[in-house]
């Protein structure tokens, strides 16, 4: 179905022109796929390189040698981009705005002249812990400023960082420590969120347990909260910053250089280190977030995601930052102290852009509108989307109740693996309908494919599977460790593709629309999961001899966890043990793993090679068992009549 176009929106007053026009839109698309080293070459100049590039494109998507390089004899430093070349312009304008998670602590203004300050700071501290170019930086941080210090601190000495979301279990974190081989972890006493506190320090002292005892362990006392204290290997980062020279030399880095590691989930069980590179990444960070959002001088943008994300990588820190932006961090939540937050702070702030996901719209749905109405959102002009796909429900809402159906809507398609927006509308440029993401980036590529042949689908109206067939500068370059992965992941499926793991449509005018991942990864709320790290998660279990987790649709959160559950014999099912295996579940990965409905499964529908039949289970976990399909092949169709007689979800 497709949607006629809504109608564009002016540039407001008081700006004078767009980044990009509909016209340069065109004009600008074209050259960046006909002569990629040309708008390449000349979007690279938006850094200051220390030695400067003169070969902008060197890619291959070949199964066996695949290989992205950009820009790959230039010699930069991103610190130096996001901090040092601001100054003599912008040294007294506010780079990060912190606005706590109690709304009574004041917000503090950071500027570029105190990030500069603090960001030497920590590096000096890095580096007198023994840290060194290319070493690994595992950061485990609330939603603080020196989240933000330490990644540019990493950045600054040369070394890799890589963050683990704060609401990761200390398994999870272990793991992740253990894989890139960090030699250091930069955690805090506890993260305070909706004014509950989790302990992030006792997490981290669980992990180190099974990591080796070389790992050092940085800890910013944040709340005061009282800790253990590790001897001579827990160091008190924040007094140590105090006593650090303000000045640490940046080191020149090469453009291929690592500058962070971030795990992913994939469809098998172990989190995929996605490796991202120091120049094409910051160069495509820091066009993208100029040209979605339209960013401007003076401008205050803000991105609710956490730092743990990818978008909040690159749409909170490096891109903005690179831009010489204005960039909010918010340690809180939507609905705390209560549904207004997000609003409350886009008034006080006087936020020009506001970016969240689908997710955090439609719990705000539900609270009503009264709590948007209190707040004056009149300084907002561009509003963003992204994580997952919005459904017109929702986008309707934020179009009429925050934007007042003046602020142009971006719908901004990426992954963590792209490094940034791949397929969104521009505001005053691309037109938007409601659910659909709209038209690529510069220099990006789509192609919707069979995904049963791989031929390619050209023309409109047509469905497939979304792959890119040219590379961009912010692609991720490998991952940790195994580059064998890396292709069979992305570059075997579709040869000569680059292949997302998603669905998509393209409409009749060009558009794309996405439709969900065609693979064992389902998105939670925006966050992504593998099914199967839940599953290897819960047969770690005692009781539990099998387990098989699906997506489901659901209300709030997208996509809900349905997890198939056999028991071992001589264990009887019952609502304790469903208590217990989310609990489980819980400390196993995070809360996020947390299934939200249990189903427990005599039998699991499998064919006569023991493959578990999922297509059948994604079904039933929809409730929508009427079309099941062929199930001849099973080995047992006995045990389907059975589970979608017990079925969980019957909404
Ligand atoms: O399925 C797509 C969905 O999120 C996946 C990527 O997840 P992650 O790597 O965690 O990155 C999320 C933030 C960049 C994609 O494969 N997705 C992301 N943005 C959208 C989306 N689906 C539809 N519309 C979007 N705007």
């Amino acid at each position: 179905m497709s949607v006629a176009p809504v109608a564009k929106h002016p540039v407001p007053e008081g700006y004078e022109k767009a980044h990009v026009t509909p016209e340069s839109y065109r004009a600008l698309y074209q050259e960046s796929l006909s002569d990629p080293d040309g708008f390449w070459g000349r979007e690279g100049r938006r850094l200051d390189w220390i030695k400067p590039y003169t070969r902008v494109k060197n890619t291959d998507f070949m199964m066996g040698q695949v290989s992205i390089k950009w820009y790959e004899d230039g010699i930069l430093n991103v610190c130096v981009n996001c901090v040092d070349r601001h100054l003599p312009k912008r040294a007294n304008q506010t780079a990060i705005i912190w606005e706590p998670d109690d709304p009574d602590t004041p917000a503090r203004h950071i500027t570029y002249a105190e990030l500069s300050e603090k960001v030497n700071r920590m590096a000096n501290v890095l580096l007198s812990q023994g840290v060194m170019r290319g070493d690994r930086v595992v950061i485990y941080l609330p939603m603080i400023p020196e989240a933000a210090y330490a990644m540019l601190a990493c950045a600054r000495i040369g070394a890799i960082h890589s963050i683990v979301f704060a609401g990761f279990s200390p398994d999870a974190l272990a793991n992740r420590i253990n894989d890139c081989g960090a030699k250091l972890l930069i955690t805090a006493d506890s993260a305070p969120r909706g004014g509950r506190r989790t302990a992030l320090k006792s997490n981290a002292d669980a992990a180190l347990l099974h990591c080796s005892d070389r790992v050092r362990c940085l800890v910013v006392k944040h709340t005061g909260d009282q800790t253990t204290w590790v001897q001579g290997r827990d160091v008190d980062v924040l007094a140590l910053m105090e006593h650090a020279s303000p000045d640490c030399p940046p080191r020149p880095m090469g453009a291929e250089d690592p500058l962070f590691i971030l795990y992913t989930s994939g469809s098998t069980g172990k989190p995929k280190g996605v490796v991202h590179s120091s120049g094409g990444y910051l160069v495509y960070a820091s066009m993208t977030h100029q040209n979605t959002f339209d960013y401007q001088d003076g401008d205050v943008f803000w991105c609710t995601a956490d730092v743990g994300w990818v978008t909040g990588h690159s749409y909170i820190v490096y891109g903005p930052l690179a831009n010489g932006a204005t960039t909010i961090m918010f340690e809180g939540v939507p609905n705390y102290p209560d549904p207004g937050r997000f609003w409350a702070v886009c008034e006080k702030h006087k936020v020009t852009q506001f970016y969240t996901a689908p997710t955090a719209i439609r719990s705000l749905i539900s609270q009503g509108t009264e709590w948007v109405e209190k707040y004056d959102l009149s300084s907002l002009r561009v509003l963003g989307s992204v994580g997952e796909p919005i459904n017109p429900e929702a986008w309707n809402w934020y179009d009429k109740h925050i934007g007042k159906g003046k602020c142009p809507i971006v719908d901004t398609f990426w992954q963590t693996e792209n490094g940034g927006h791949m397929i969104t509308s521009l505001p005053y440029a691309i037109e938007t309908k409601p659910g659909s993401a709209t038209l690529p980036c510069f220099g990006v590529r789509p192609e919707v494919l069979d995904p049963t042949t791989g031929a390619v689908i050209d023309g409109n109206g047509v469905e497939g599977v979304l792959c890119f067939a040219d590379s961009w500068p912010g692609q991720m370059r490998t991952l940790w460790g195994d580059h064998q992965r890396f292709e069979e992941a992305y570059f075997q499926q579709y040869p000569g593709y680059y292949f997302t793991g998603d669905g998509c449509r393209r409409d009749e005018d060009g558009y794309y629309w996405i439709t969900g991942r065609v693979d064992d990864v389902i998105n939670v709320s925006g966050h992504r999961m593998g099914t199967a790290e839940i599953e290897s998660a819960l047969v770690a279990h005692p009781k539990v001899a099998e387990a098989a987790v699906v997506g489901y649709p659901h209300d709030l959160k997208g996509q809900g966890i349905y997890a198939y559950v056999t028991v071992m014999n001589g264990v009887e099912p019952s609502d304790e043990l469903r208590k217990e295996l989310e609990t489980w579940v819980r400390t196993e990965i995070g809360p996020i793993a947390r299934p939200d409905l249990i189903q427990w499964a005599p039998g699991m529908p499998k064919t006569r090679s023991g493959k578990i039949m999922r297509r059948i289970l994604r079904k039933i976990a929809e409730n929508d068992y009427g079309s099941l399909g062929d199930i001849s092949t099973l080995a047992d169709p006995g045990v389907v009549d059975e589970l979608i007689e017990n079925r969980m979800n019957r909404g």
